[in-house]
């Protein structure tokens, strides 16, 4: 198994009210893209890491970490990391820096069940009722919840699947918010594992409270 990492961290963080992006926000000491980077260099099976984050911040990287530039949207950042990567490698983690808390056990999970799939990403079932509403808020209808699930990252990919889907994407202008939605677009196996370990992306400033609560128990 020859696994690639991208780590996308540049995203603009419009909704944190921060001008500092929230991967690069403390976290305990330590910046939220080192929770991941640490977490994944330990790991020691990761042939290949790419970062992918603003140029003012890539002098915070050691050497032996690839670094790319942001894309206007997140799939555009994702190209940019995916074009730094070894073709030697068959598959891709993708994993945003948001999302802190990474579990062995769950990157396991992913590895582990891979045999069949061509991409595979942590979720978990939804458990609120969903409802479709115009912008004011006025219900259109409610979505029934029984197998819908939310997904997280990490993602594990196909490199050959991410590569021809990160091309047909931009051709075709369209938008996919996670690498599960590129297997889709081929019609090809992909799978949910269920994760009932914490996976908040900082999104809104209260997410980083939060974060900073679950943090003091947290042991990956
Ligand atoms: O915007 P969203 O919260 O979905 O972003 C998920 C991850 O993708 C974040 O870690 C963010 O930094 C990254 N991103 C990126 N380039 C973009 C948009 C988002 O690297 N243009």
């Amino acid at each position: 198994l020859k696994l690639g990492l991208i780590i996308l961290a540049a995203g603009l963080s419009r909704r944190m009210g921060h001008l500092t992006p929230k991967p690069f926000l403390d976290l305990g000491g330590k910046l939220v893209i080192f929770h991941s980077l640490d977490f994944f260099s330990s790991l020691g099976y990761i042939s290949d890491i790419v970062v992918v984050a603003k140029e003012i911040y890539h002098p915070l990287f050691p050497s032996n970490i690839k670094l790319a530039l942001p894309g206007k949207e997140r799939q555009d950042s994702l190209r940019n990391g995916f074009n730094k990567l070894k073709d030697s490698c068959d598959w891709v983690i993708s994993h945003d820096a948001a999302r802190p808390f990474l579990y062995k056990t769950e990157i396991n999970k992913l590895i582990d069940n891979r045999q069949g799939f061509s991409a595979l990403a942590l979720g978990s079932k939804v458990k609120n009722s969903l409802k479709i509403a115009d912008s004011d808020g006025t219900l259109k209808k409610s979505i029934d919840r029984s197998n819908t699930w939310e997904v997280f990252t990490p993602q594990l990919i196909e490199y050959a699947l991410l590569k021809k889907g990160l091309e047909y994407i931009q051709q075709n202008q369209i938008i996919c918010t996670d690498e599960l939605s590129i297997a889709e677009i081929y019609n090809v196996k992909s799978k949910i594992i269920e994760t009932d370990k914490p996976n908040i992306k900082i999104t809104e400033p209260r997410d980083l409270e939060l974060v900073k609560l679950i943090f003091e128990g947290y042991r990956g």
